[in-house]
């Protein structure tokens, strides 16, 4: 056996109560795999682990073999880890990251011109604080003109939903315009978002293009932040699980003339001013080491919003999306601003995590509902 050798990553499991079973099942396991894929050993009060590579599958036949609460045990603490590379029916678990190692990296990087459509911005980078008449508070308004009264450099994250364009039945405002004007409008408050962003602050925009128009809303916003010179932090994945959403189009089924995609999910794009390092407090991340694992790979499966009815609005986000934004993106303190606050699914998740925050929306009617729910949320 190779044991020993660098080329496993070394992993201990604890016996909550040792028992003859366990050896049993290290033996199996020894049966099962390959010394050169993986092993085990047994100790007085643990088994150690030795993997550097496996076939899920086979180590799914194992518990089926062996169904003990080690068995159980070795497979969960195996299928927790989350950095391998895959090659044919394996994942590879050990040095799998030396396989790909580019050597000078660096000066490939600076060849290539890392980052090279926000070269020449003219980003300052001193922050100042949103004064105090706006902190904490629902304005009804234009978001153009209510974010034009802030100063540059004030907030921290911006996380929202802008009106789709879907021809939705908003309170007080169209949702069917010209497309082109539709984008003007909207990035004229883009440009106060930017503004107003700290240098080193995020801007997340929740995106559901609409298919049937073929107008790829995220492309043109993404388009849009890079050519004011942001930086592309990345892209999330809201996997809505809306499996009934339209099938086909009249006339293209079962035909490659025309086929009609569906999408079962939406996009948040992240941008960042200036730095993709945000400056904060280490003791005010509030996310924790299992949330970080989970939220960094960032395809998240979350139901979407089911209370629209209750709150009278029809394109809420859920909570659980702006609390994944807020803890990944924020540190406890910080100033979170939604441009579109609909009825407050935002800035109610911002109060519940101690950010400040200000929400505008251009219907007065649901800033009514988005200030009733800061209250409810706060007598409970
Ligand atoms: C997709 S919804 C946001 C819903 C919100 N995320 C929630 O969960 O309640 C977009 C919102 O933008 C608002 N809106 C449209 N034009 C606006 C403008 N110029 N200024 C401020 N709000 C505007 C609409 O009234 C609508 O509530």
């Amino acid at each position: 056996m190779a044991e020993g050798k660098k080329e496993y990553i070394e992993i201990s499991i604890p016996l909550e109560a040792p028992s003859t079973a366990d050896q049993k099942a290290v033996d199996l396991f020894n049966e099962y795999f390959p010394a050169n894929d993986a092993f085990m050993r047994r100790e007085d009060n643990k088994v150690i682990l030795f993997l550097k590579q496996l076939n899920f599958g086979k180590l799914e036949e194992f518990v089926q073999a062996h169904r003990s609460d080690l068995a159980l045990s070795i497979y969960e603490t195996i299928a927790k880890i989350r950095s391998y590379n895959i090659k044919g029916s394996k994942r590879i678990y050990a040095n799998y990251a030396a396989e790909r190692k580019v050597k000078q990296r660096k000066l490939k990087e600076q060849k290539r011109d890392k980052i090279y459509y926000a070269r020449g911005h003219n980003f300052i980078p001193e922050n100042t604080e949103v004064p105090a008449d706006f902190e904490n508070k629902i304005i009804c308004g234009n978001s153009e003109e209510i974010l034009r009264q802030l100063p540059d450099n004030c907030v921290d994250l911006i996380f929202t939903s802008p009106p789709y364009n879907f021809g939705l039945e908003y309170h007080q405002q169209d949702d069917d315009h010209y497309w082109q004007d539709y984008f003007d409008r909207l990035f004229a408050i883009f440009d106060q978002c930017i503004r107003v962003l700290k240098f080193g602050g995020r801007i997340a925009v929740n995106v559901q293009p609409l298919f049937s128009d073929y107008i790829p809303t995220h492309h043109i916003i993404s388009n849009y932040f890079m050519q004011k010179k942001l930086l592309w932090k990345g892209e999330i994945l809201w996997e809505k699980n809306n499996y009934n959403c339209k099938y086909t189009a009249w006339g293209s089924w079962k035909s490659p003339s025309s086929p009609y995609l569906k999408y079962t999910w939406e996009f948040v794009e992240v941008f960042c001013k200036g730095s993709l390092k945000k400056a904060g407090d280490k003791k005010n991340a509030d996310i924790t080491a299992e949330e970080f694992k989970e939220w960094v790979t960032v395809k998240w499966s979350i139901a979407p919003e089911r209370r629209m009815k209750e709150f009278d609005h029809p394109a809420m986000f859920p909570e659980e999306l702006a609390r994944r934004v807020i803890k990944l993106f924020s540190f406890k303190g910080d100033f979170i601003l939604d441009p579109f606050n609909g009825v407050g699914t935002t800035t109610v998740v911002a109060e519940e995590l101690g950010r400040k925050y200000l929400g505008i929306d251009i219907a007065a009617k649901y800033c009514e509902r988005a200030k009733q729910r800061h209250l409810d949320a706060r007598n409970t």
